[in-house]
């Protein structure tokens, strides 16, 4: 038995924009609240949705979320905005960090404005409030996950609500709002899509429609990623990476992630972006992962466009993880820990196995603390 849930429309490709002021005729909102980040804003995209809501554009108001990586600070004082003036309609538009704002905003302001005592898994008691997600990047995917991800300073680490109701009512997804990525954005929120898609498809509880999904992204990123690196505005590709993450965000979302990102949240407090966490992990989780799992890793490989005829299972498995590592490389992101600023490997990789319990069930192979340190150690380049 499995179950997908995903967002109850998904208007998906070019000109979907086109779409909203219907969408909106539908849901009928009295009162919306646009969340978004500062560059949406002075990029004119916050003027082009205003534009493409029509009449409904006067029933809007704005809320600017000034953070890069959501806290849970930020999401209680969206709410407490939402409460104060009965917004009943959420719209998250930009990149992961003003989605999930909104979306944790739409449940918390009708669970009293509290967001701690919600976080973990199915904690909420009742539905949010409607939300439509309009992304501007590709790859956080959250505009169709059950989760929203935030930092807890007082922790030093990043803590999600995990919940069905927290999955968008809509997601809009217009890879014309993408074309203004920077060539550096589009590669870290790429790579994002892209270990969803790989960890969707190994975690141990994918489903055969979640590898349906996960098999596409993967294909399209292998052909797009790339070249919506070098050329922002080489259409094709800008639609396939839309896709990609999109689909990618509704298979991890059902099948999980694995030990890319459940070692990867120790990098919360250094001060990495998460696409910088994911980078110099991925490569190196994979190579541990495969062992045993050499099928899997092999579909990785074939999807992401690797010649694998005539090489035995572990040849295949291990052009996966090259793979990875050379799209890093091509696009000036470094999957070497040596290059950043970190010493204490050691420490680190102890803190991000015990950090990173709540995920690492999920991946495919078991990792103890001495795995977790034999990764770093890969990542840091001593082994
Ligand atoms: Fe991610």
């Amino acid at each position: 038995m499995y179950q997908v849930v995903q967002p109850r429309i998904l208007c998906m490709g070019t000109g979907a924009l086109k779409s909203l002021e219907m969408i909106l005729g539908q849901m009928n909102p009295q009162k919306i609240l646009i969340v978004t980040g500062p560059n949406v804003q002075r990029l004119g995209i916050l003027q082009k949705i205003l534009s493409a809501m029509g009449n409904y554009a006067s029933r809007a108001e704005t809320f600017i979320n000034p953070c890069p990586e959501p806290d849970v600070n930020i999401v209680e004082e969206c709410s407490k905005v939402v409460q104060e003036k009965g917004f009943d309609l959420i719209i998250g538009l930009g990149g992961g960090s003003p989605m999930d704002v909104a979306k944790g905003a739409a449940v918390v302001a009708v669970h009293g404005g509290q967001m701690r005592p919600l976080l973990g898994r199915n904690q909420l008691i009742r539905k949010g409030i409607s939300t439509i997600m309009i992304p501007t990047t590709a790859g956080s995917s959250t505009e169709t996950t059950q989760a929203v991800v935030v930092n807890v300073p007082e922790e030093g680490t990043k803590k999600s609500i995990w919940d069905t109701r927290i999955v968008p009512e809509v997601a809009l997804v217009d890879p014309e709002l993408s074309c203004l990525m920077s060539p550096k954005l589009t590669a870290e929120t790429g790579l994002d899509a892209l270990v969803h898609a790989v960890e969707g498809h190994t975690s141990r509880f994918a489903n055969p429609l979640t590898r349906m999904y996960t098999g596409e992204a993967l294909r399209l990123i292998g052909r797009y990623l790339y070249r919506a690196y070098k050329d922002g505005s080489d259409m094709e590709a800008r639609e396939g990476m839309a896709r990609a993450a999109t689909i990618a965000g509704i298979a991890m979302t059902n099948s999980g992630l694995g030990a890319i990102h459940a070692l990867a949240l120790v990098f919360g407090h250094k001060g990495f972006t998460h696409c910088q966490s994911l980078a110099v992990l991925a490569p190196w989780v994979m190579q541990f992962n495969y062992i045993g799992h050499e099928e899997l890793y092999t579909e990785v490989a074939e999807a992401l466009g690797e010649e694998i005829r005539g090489l035995s299972a572990q040849e295949a498995s291990q052009k996966a993880c090259d793979a990875v590592r050379r799209l890093l490389e091509e696009m000036c992101i470094s999957p070497y820990l040596k290059d950043y600023d970190i010493e204490d490997v050691q420490a680190l990789a102890l803190m991000a196995h015990r950090g990173g319990q709540r995920l690492l069930p999920m991946n495919i192979r078991e990792v103890g603390e001495g795995d977790a340190l034999m990764i770093f150690k890969m990542a840091f380049g001593y082994a």
